[in-house]
Formats: C-alpha cells, sequence, structure tokens
C-alpha cells in the first residue's frame, strides 16, 4: 500500500507542480505554495494573473485546484488531453481539472476510499463547466461495457435536463445553476462507472414568478416555447411568443444571445429519452410546465366589497385540463383561503392582492416540487441495478457544484442561506486540511507546529445553534402566534445574538458602521468578509407557505407527477413542515456527514471579470473573489511548516541522478539515499527534514534549484521511471499475497492500466514533440530570410543538417561527375570548399592509382590540352584518341635510314606529306623525332635535320586540317627554308614536337593564314577556310589554299 498511497495520495497532485518549472518566471508558478512570499496577496494575484495570460486557466494550492473562468474555448478538454492525464505518473503535466480527476478516481481505487470533489465560487465563475469536464472525464477514460456505456449516457444527459429546468439567465451568468447539487457516481470494482444519484439543493422558486430586470426565467419555458412543435403547442393552449406571458416578461429579456433555446429544446428533449423518461412522463412534465404559465396569466379583478374574482377563464379552462383538476375547484381556492374556526372549516375571500400572492405561491410549489420530482427520477434512471453486486461494494466520487460565497448590493434570505452553506464547507476544509496535515506530521514522526488559522466554527453556531443560533430565532418567529414580522425577527436577533462578537445590527452598530447599513439590515462578519442581510421577506421565505385549500385542489389532481408531489398525507398530517431554514441546515448537515466521510478534493473557481469577456483580469474582483474564497488562508494552512513533501522512494528515484552515490542505483536504506543525495545537493540542515517515510522540505527554492538541476537530465530519467513504477506495483502486489481471485483480477487490470498508461504518455510525449517541431519549422520557414534569431534557430540548423547529409548521401563519384546539391545561403562558402576537397581528394586517389603508362599518356594529354583547347577545331576529337608511342616500327622506316641515325635514338614517327614551298605539291615522307633533332625522311634519305634548338617555331591553322610548318632560321644556310607539312595526327604529332623540343610555347595557332619563309627574302602562305570537306591546293594568287571541314561549332 506504500506504494499506491505516495503515487495517488495528497502527494500525487503535488507531483504534478515540478513540471516546466524552468517557465515559471513567464508562466508564474503552477502550484501557489512554491511561491516565495506567500503571505502576500499581491504576489498571489500576479502569479494568477501571468498564468491567466497564457491561458494558463488552473493553478494548485497544494490539492486545491484553483480554476479561472478564462471565458473562451481553450482547447484543452479533448480526449488527448484526457489520454494525457489518465494513469498514473503525472510528472509532465501541469494542473488541470483531469489532473483532479484523475488523482481522485485513482485514489478511490487504489485505496477504496470514497472521494469527493467540493467546487466551489461565484455565480459565473465556473463550477458547473468544472463538474461537467469531471463527468466527461470519467466518461471518457473510465473501462466501460455495453451496460455501464447506458449509464455513462444518463450520468452526462442528466446535466442538460438538470440545466433546462434548474438553470437560468442571469445578471451574472447566462446559465446560472439557481440550485445546488450533489451527484455521486458509483463505480464497481473494475473501476466503471455503475450508477449515480443526485441531491438537490435549495431551488430558487421565486424565479419562478418574478426575475429582476435583465434576467430570465428558467431556461425551460423559453425552450418549450421557442422549440416545441406546433400541435404540442397547440395541445398546451400555448403560442410561440414568450411576451405572452407574465411569468416570463418581468425581466425584460426574452433573448440571450449566447442561448439558442430552439436548438437546447432538441438537446433537452433527446436527453430526457436517453434518461429513460417515457413519452407520456414527458407529456405530464410539459403540462405542469405550460399549466405554470397559464397561471401566471391569471388575472384577477376587484369586487366593491374587495374581495378577489377571476377575469381570465380561458387561463381556467387550460389549467383545469392540464392539471386535471376541476375547474370551479381551482377558481375558488385561488380566491379564498380555508380557515378552521370553532372546529369549523369556513372559506374566507381574499382580497386581490392575497389572491395574487396566492397564485404565485402556487406557482411557485408547482414547480418546486416538479423539480424535486424530475430529480428522483434521474436518480431511479442512475440507479445501481445490478443485483450481483450490492451497492455496498461500490465505490464512489461526490461532486458537489454549489453556490459559492455571494455578496450583493442588496442581500435577503437565500444569500444567508448560501452564504451559511459556504461557512460549513469552510469548516469542512478546515477540520480536514488540518486533521490530515497533522496526522500526517505524526506518521512521520515531525514535530506538529501548530498553524495560525480562524476557525469559523464559532459563526456556523451563531447560524445554526438550537435555541440559540439564527435560524432558531427566525423559526421560532415563523410559528409564533400574534404579529411576527420581519422587524420583529430583527429585534429578536438583537436581543438573543446581539453581544456576539461576529453579529451586528443597525442599530447596535458605531456611527461609521450605521452609515453603511440600512436599519432592516443585520451584518454577519463571516470568515470570508462581512456581509449584510437585509430581513425583508425572511418570514415569508422561511415559511414557504401555500394555502391548505391549494393543496388539496393540487392533491386531486390527475397528472400523475403532481400526484406524487402533492401527497394526500401532507392534509392530514398535523405537524407542521419544516421551515425552508431548516430543511436546509438539516440537508447540510446530512451533506456534511456525507462528505466527511469521504477524501476531499477542492476547485476553487474564480470569475476574472463581471463582462463575461475572454482575457480582461479585473484585479479588484479577483481580489475579491481569492478573498471570500479563503485562498489566502487555504495556502497559509497548507504552507505551515513546510512547503513540500515527498515519499523517500519517489524523491529518490527522480533526484538520483544529480549525486554520484545514489546513481544509477542505491542499494542500501532509502532515508540514508536521500541523506546523501541532499547532502551533496548541499541542503542547510534547517531547509528540510526527514520523516519515517517523507522527506519535508521548508522553502520552495531549495526544490526549485534541486528540478533546476534535473532539468537537463529529465528525459532519460522518466523512462526509468515509469518502468520502475510498473515493477514495484506488481511486487507490492504479489507481496500481500491477495487471495481472492478478483484482487488478482484487478491486479492484472492494474498492471494493464498502468502499463497502457505508459505507452499512451509515451505516444504523447511523440505527438508532443512532433507538434513542436513542426512549430518550430513552419515559424522558422517564415523568419528564414533574417539574421539568425532565436525563431529561426532551429530551421536554419535543420537546412544546414539536412543539406550536409544530402551530400554526404550524393557525392560525385568520378571527376567527372560535376553534379552537386545546390546549398542554402547560409552555406555557399562553405560548399565551395567541401567541393573543392572532394574534387582533390577524387583526383589524389585517382592518381594513387594509375600505371606508369597512363601517367605518361595523360602528360602527354595535358600539353595537348595546353596547347590547343579551345585553339583549334579539331582538337575535341583527338581528346578520347589515345596518343601512341609511334606511328612508325622499326619494319616501317628503311634500315639505311636507322642507320644514318646512328647511336640518335628514334622517340617517335608518324607519315607525312611534304608541300613543296615552291609549287605546293605533296610528297609523302616520314618524320621521325629523337632527342635533339626533327628528322624528315624520304624513303631511304634522311632529307632534312632540324636541331631542335634551330626550330624557331611551329605553325598551325585553327581548323580541323592537319597542315604544320616547322620555321627554321632562314638565315641557316643548311635549312631551305620552312618547312610545310601535313599530318593526319596533327594534334599528336604535334604535341610530341612540342615535348621533345620542349617548345610548348612556340606553337602558333593561327586564324586565316600562315605566312612562311620559302627562302632567305621570300615569303609563301597558306590560306585556310572552313568548307564541307578537305581540300589542299595551291590557288590561283599563288598560295596554298587549305579547305577544312567544321567539325566543331564554336
Ligand atoms: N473552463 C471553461 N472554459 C471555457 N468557458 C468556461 C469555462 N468555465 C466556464 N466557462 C464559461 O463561463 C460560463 C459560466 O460558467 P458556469 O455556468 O460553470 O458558472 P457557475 O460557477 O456554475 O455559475 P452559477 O453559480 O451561476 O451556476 C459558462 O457558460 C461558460 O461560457
Ligand atoms: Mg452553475
Amino acid at each position: 500500500a506504500q506504494y499506491a498511497a505516495s503515487a495517488v495520495g495528497s502527494d500525487g497532485v503535488r507531483v504534478m507542480m515540478e513540471s516546466a518549472l524552468t517557465a515559471r518566471d513567464r508562466v508564474g508558478v503552477q502550484d501557489f505554495v512554491l511561491l516565495e512570499n506567500h503571505t502576500s496577496e499581491v504576489a498571489f494575484i500576479e502569479n494568477l494573473r501571468k498564468r491567466f495570460k497564457e491561458n494558463l486557466i488552473y493553478t494548485y494550492i497544494g490539492s486545491v485546484l484553483v480554476s479561472v473562468n478564462p471565458y473562451k474555448d481553450l482547447e484543452i478538454y479533448t480526449k488527448q488531453h484526457m489520454e494525457r492525464y489518465r494513469g498514473v505518473n503525472f510528472y509532465e503535466v501541469s494542473p488541470h481539472i483531469y489532473a483532479v480527476s484523475d488523482n481522485a478516481y485513482r485514489s478511490m481505487r487504489t485505496e477504496r476510499r470514497d472521494q469527493c470533489m467540493l467546487i466551489s465560487g461565484e455565480s459565473g465563475a465556473g463550477k458547473t463547466e468544472a463538474s461537467k469536464k469531471v463527468l466527461q472525464y470519467y466518461a471518457v477514460t473510465c473501462p466501460a461495457s455495453e451496460q455501464v456505456q447506458t449509464v455513462k449516457d444518463r450520468l452526462l444527459q442528466s446535466n442538460p435536463v438538470l440545466e433546462a429546468f434548474g438553470n437560468a439567465k442571469t445578471l451574472r451568468n447566462d446559465n446560472s445553476s439557481r440550485f445546488g447539487k450533489y451527484m455521486d457516481i458509483q463505480f464497481d470494482f473494475r473501476g466503471a462507472p455503475v450508477g449515480g444519484h443526485i441531491l438537490n439543493y435549495l431551488l430558487e422558486k421565486s424565479r419562478v414568478v418574478h426575475q429582476s430586470h435583465g434576467e430570465r426565467n428558467f431556461h425551460i419555458f423559453y425552450q418549450l416555447i421557442e422549440g416545441g412543435e406546433e400541435d404540442l403547442l397547440r395541445r398546451l393552449g400555448l403560442e410561440r411568443n414568450t411576451q405572452q406571458y407574465q411569468y416570463l416578461v418581468k425581466g425584460n429579456c426574452p433573448k440571450v444571445s449566447s442561448i439558442n433555446d430552439r436548438s437546447d429544446w432538441k438537446l433537452v428533449r433527446k436527453a430526457l429519452s436517453v434518461i429513460g423518461f417515457s413519452d407520456d412522463d414527458v407529456e405530464e412534465l410539459l403540462n405542469i410546465i405550460a399549466s405554470v404559465l397559464h397561471l401566471g396569466n391569471v388575472q384577477f379583478g376587484g369586487e366593491d366589497s374587495g374581495n378577489a374574482y377571476i377575469t381570465t377563464d380561458t387561463q381556467i379552462k387550460y389549467l383545469a385540463r392540464l392539471l386535471g383538476v376541476d375547474g370551479s375547484v381551482l377558481k375558488e381556492a385561488l380566491t379564498h383561503k380555508k380557515i378552521t374556526a370553532k372546529g369549523e372549516e369556513l372559506m374566507s375571500p381574499l382580497n386581490q392582492e392575497q389572491a395574487s400572492s396566492a397564485r404565485d405561491a402556487l406557482s411557485k410549489a408547482i414547480y418546486g416540487r416538479t423539480f424535486t420530482w424530475l430529480v428522483n427520477k434521474i436518480n431511479d434512471s442512475l440507479a445501481f441495478k445490478d443485483d450481483s453486486f450490492s451497492s455496498k461494494n461500490a465505490s464512489v466520487i461526490g461532486l458537489l457544484d454549489i453556490y459559492g460565497f455571494e455578496v450583493f448590493q442588496n442581500n435577503s434570505f437565500e444569500q444567508f442561506c448560501i452564504n451559511y452553506c459556504n461557512e460549513k464547507l469552510q469548516q469542512l476544509f478546515i477540520e480536514l486540511t488540518l486533521k490530515s496535515e497533522q496526522e500526517e506530521y505524526e506518521a512521520e514522526g515531525i514535530t506538529w507546529e501548530p498553524v495560525q488559522y480562524f476557525n469559523n466554527k464559532i459563526i456556523c453556531d451563531l447560524v445554526e445553534e438550537k435555541f440559540k443560533g439564527i435560524i432558531s430565532i427566525l423559526d421560532e418567529e415563523c410559528l409564533r402566534p400574534g404579529d411576527a414580522s420581519d422587524i420583529t425577527f430583527l429585534e429578536k436577533l438583537e436581543d438573543t445574538v446581539g453581544g456576539h462578537v461576529h453579529f451586528l445590527s443597525h442599530k447596535l452598530a458605531d456611527g461609521k458602521t450605521r452609515k453603511v447599513m440600512g436599519r432592516d439590515e443585520f451584518r454577519l462578519l463571516h470568515y470570508a468578509g462581512e456581509v449584510n442581510y437585509s430581513v425583508n421577506g425572511f418570514l415569508d421565505k422561511n415559511n414557504d407557505l401555500l394555502f391548505r385549500n391549494l393543496k388539496e385542489v393540487m392533491c386531486m389532481s390527475e397528472n400523475k407527477i403532481l400526484t406524487q408531489c402533492f401527497d394526500r398525507e401532507e392534509l392530514t398530517d398535523r405537524k407542521r413542515p419544516e421551515t425552508t431554514a431548516t430543511q436546509f441546515k438539516n440537508s447540510l448537515a446530512k451533506l456534511m456527514e456525507i462528505l466527511m466521510s469521504k477524501e476531499p478534493s477542492y476547485v476553487r473557481c474564480i470569475k476574472p471579470n463581471d463582462a463575461k469577456q475572454a482575457g480582461r483580469f479585473d484585479e479588484v474582483l479577483i481580489r475579491h473573489q481569492v478573498k471570500y474564497l479563503g485562498l489566502m488562508e487555504n495556502l497559509r494552512v497548507r504552507r505551515a511548516g513546510f512547503a513540500y513533501r515527498r515519499r523517500y522512494e519517489v524523491f529518490l528515484q527522480r533526484y538520483k541522478s544529480l549525486c554520484p552515490d545514489t546513481w544509477p542505483n542505491w542499494d542500501g536504506r532509502l532515508v540514508d539515499g536521500v541523506s546523501t543525495l541532499v547532502k551533496h545537493l548541499g541542503y542547510k540542515p534547517e531547509e528540510y527534514k526527514l520523516g519515517r517515510s517523507k522527506i519535508f522540505i521548508r522553502f520552495p527554492k531549495t526544490l526549485f534549484a534541486t528540478e533546476d538541476a534535473l532539468e537537463v537530465r529529465k528525459h532519460s530519467l522518466e523512462k526509468s521511471f515509469h518502468f520502475v513504477c510498473l515493477c514495484k506495483c506488481y511486487v507490492f502486489l504479489v507481496k500481500k499475497e491477495i487471495a481472492q481471485p478478483f484482487v488478482y483480477r484487478s491486479a492484472a487490470i492494474l498492471i494493464q492500466a498502468w502499463w497502457r498508461g505508459i505507452l499512451a504518455r509515451r505516444r504523447a510525449q511523440r505527438r508532443r514533440e512532433a507538434a513542436d517541431t513542426i512549430r518550430r519549422f513552419i515559424k522558422g520557414f517564415m523568419y528564414r530570410h533574417q539574421p539568425r534569431c532565436p525563431e529561426n534557430e532551429y530551421f536554419l540548423d535543420y537546412v544546414r543538417y539536412s543539406f550536409l547529409m544530402k551530400l554526404h548521401r550524393n557525392l560525385p563519384k568520378t571527376v567527372l561527375d560535376k553534379s552537386w546539391p545546390t546549398p542554402p545561403p547560409a552555406l555557399i562558402e562553405t560548399s565551395e570548399h567541401l567541393r573543392k576537397l572532394c574534387m582533390q581528394n577524387m583526383v589524389w586517389k585517382y592518381c594513387k592509382t594509375i600505371s606508369p603508362e597512363w601517367k605518361h599518356q595523360l602528360e602527354q594529354k595535358m600539353v595537348a590540352s595546353e596547347i590547343f583547347k579551345d585553339k583549334k577545331d579539331n582538337y575535341p576529337q583527338s581528346v578520347p584518341k589515345l596518343f601512341v608511342g609511334t606511328r612508325l616500327n622499326g619494319e616501317d622506316i628503311n634500315p639505311k635510314v636507322l642507320q644514318a641515325l646512328g647511336t640518335e635514338k628514334m622517340k617517335y614517327g608518324v607519315p607525312v606529306t611534304k608541300y613543296d614551298r615552291k609549287g605546293y605539291k605533296a610528297r609523302a615522307r616520314q618524320m621521325l623525332l629523337t632527342g635533339s633533332s626533327v628528322f624528315i625522311v624520304e624513303d631511304t634519305k634522311l632529307k632534312q635535320r632540324i636541331d631542335y634548338s634551330a626550330l624557331k617555331g611551329i605553325s598551325v591553322s585553327s581548323l580541323s586540317d592537319g597542315m604544320f610548318v616547322l620555321h627554321v632560321p632562314c638565315e641557316d644556310n643548311k635549312q631551305k627554308g620552312d618547312v610545310v607539312l601535313q599530318s593526319d595526327h596533327v594534334i599528336e604529332t604535334l604535341t610530341k614536337v612540342a615535348i621533345c623540343a620542349d617548345k610548348i610555347n612556340s606553337i602558333n595557332i593561327n586564324q586565316g593564314s600562315i605566312k612562311f619563309t620559302v627562302s632567305q627574302g621570300k615569303e609563301g602562305i597558306i590560306d585556310f577556310t572552313s568548307g564541307s570537306e578537305l581540300l589542299i591546293a595551291k590557288a590561283k594568287n599563288g598560295h596554298l589554299s587549305v579547305t577544312a571541314p567544321r567539325l566543331n561549332s564554336r
């Protein structure tokens, strides 16, 4: 049980506060307990404001949830959100109504203790919405079978029905609950909801007959008139016009923009059938609603004698039919009062005014009792019906949605009851919280330091004490024969409780207070502040009298609902019915008993402004509520002593990574582990205490520092924690040797639930991360052209990363592959460096592997490229053709020639055509290259030898012909002039010459023509033109004309 308690007990909620602490400067602390200055109301409100601004409407005070009405739809109630809060560990979840719901649910499941959630706050603060969220959470997350589904549906559908009949538009809230509600949800041993029960408190019946300006009657009237089908309205004798009904026009507010009566009507009709109302039930119910409207339209005239008579007969006709009563009896009952004098019953006529109030009293009685009937009917439908499992075995979660403190300009009997109710709830809160705090200290062996708090029992006593309390005095005044009035009641109060420190009246007050009090007012000093009550109407409202003869008429009704509401026994019972206040007091006492037997969770709702507007934080209004909800008092009690406590195993598990001695595992006793850990963290002795099973930390800042240190390593820790929890849970169950099969079953279910929870949280975590990434990505994309900033950091890094990864996958494989991905702007320079490096690397690798022959080949090709590339038309064609060592081998050359060469070794030989310098006659020759000279060979003879040193230059055309001229000095007698040659391998041939003669720079590539020396002083010219084929001939101008085909268009 140890473990279970630690995970789900009051600590459970506390655990949550540690998440997202890093953001606390912006979003405040998510638990007020962690406010450094916990007594400061300013700090408290500032924290609320910060969070409200960030749409964080929930904050804890320990296990109390404070909720600020956002007045707008926040996307925080989706199924995904429910999943996030479902399960055991909520380290990473922020405060939420779902967290509290889940916590209560798990406490109920694991500790088998009934739970209750007390939801309080001003009108419009969001109580009803909160209770609906809780119900929805259970409906979605709890296990279900087909049968359970029906219960779930009914539980959910009870809300629209109760709201239609019990809610109304007020100045404060368009959907204000005009009754208090306590709802039990029953769960079976599997944790599935199997039933429910509702208790209702103090319906504001006066609304049926009167509404203040800007307010409406209960929704159902408008829904029926706006949405009811034609023939239904005809049957009920109603017109589709709310303005026709006296009970609906008082507030002068037929329409409300936020309400659609017609569609609500459909919802209510559907809900009624889901809950199990038959068509007959609905018909009877609507008959009653219609009769109330007709009653409102019953008008009275006055006879001369002053006696009232009815002027509107049609209404009576409808009423007689709808209520199933005799028209004339009803007529008489509405205008007379039955009195018993001297043992005889007499009918005494009423005057106009009396008749009107008798009529209104009847309307209120009918409506009020019908409402109670409705609640009972819903209860029947929600009742736990499985005989195999008695309801005693069911566990319960109760939801209390009840009016918070009300302080108006003018406060009457209703506010008195409501505020009394809140005193009682505060009393309960104090008792339960202090008790549990004290018990915890005791259990942990830590000295209890008494907390200074205000115990409001004294005020509860002032109101409810027998004989001496305000309610007793009121009752007494109501029952007393004679001329009792509201004022005599006030005087009685002054006489009886005038000396009480929490009571004041105009008469008893000092001069200053008198100025702000009416003569008909008394003041109670409530725990949350002072409230003045006007005694006007106290007696009437407390008596809530319905004349006996009207009761009799109702008892005769044939309407099936009314026969249940007006019991004939009531007529014979001579005992006086209980007054309203006493009824309320008794029902509250019962409620307290119910709540006392349960473990409470608190939801304190706050409304941020009076205008029902989103985003407005009205500080004055909020401060008022913080005060009247007693939140500072809550916090003080909670913070007295230690701000924070945690079971050793949980503490150690969370923080063990922060100390080398406890990481990864601590083998010794837990308390020693925690002690080692906190010493390592530098906790000072006054900052903490070690109890039997928990560490208590006094100041929030100590925890913050620890939490900050953890932030870095949180991720990995979280995973391991889940697993350990699961194992512990299992071990606990096994150790206990619980033999009953159903416990094994629930153990299995529990483990499954744990595991599912873990999986779901992992999934949720992944989804969250994915969403974050996408968001960051989109933002980054939008900011991508800006200089690096937090918005685009992620995106830019990603772009870089993805470029580099892409490059990595697509690097060019060969030096010839010139493809390269386009770099992002920030990486242009880098990309260029990388490209060069990559190329160098490929070249280097290539070079390492080539053979010497190939290297030689390439060196020659390189030279050819240097000389001819982009200059000579047939160069590109030569590139793929390998250069050969020589084109003339030994057998191609005459032996005599070889002999003549002597020791000179031939390096290259090629067949060439020589053109005579004069007639340009073509002759076949061989050209041989040796280490020192070029030889032109004719058959057996070395016709000409040109030493490389004597070679002045070489000319060649830019076209695709093979002509070239070797220029020699003309003054050299040995030479007869320049040599005009043609080779079929001109690129190769000249490259060889250039290399052998080391004349790479002496090769001239000419456009148009080449001039050469024919003989000393005489010049020859070769003209080059491009044409379709190669033609070499002497032209008429005496030049050698060469036409070369165009191979490459340039
Ligand atoms: N969590 C919420 N999210 C969005 N809107 C909300 C939320 N809570 C309340 N509201 C809005 O505030 C209105 C009033 O809330 P609700 O009816 O719950 O108040 P209440 O405290 O029950 O008041 P009353 O005491 O008058 O019944 C709702 O109709 C809704 O418009
Ligand atoms: Mg409400």
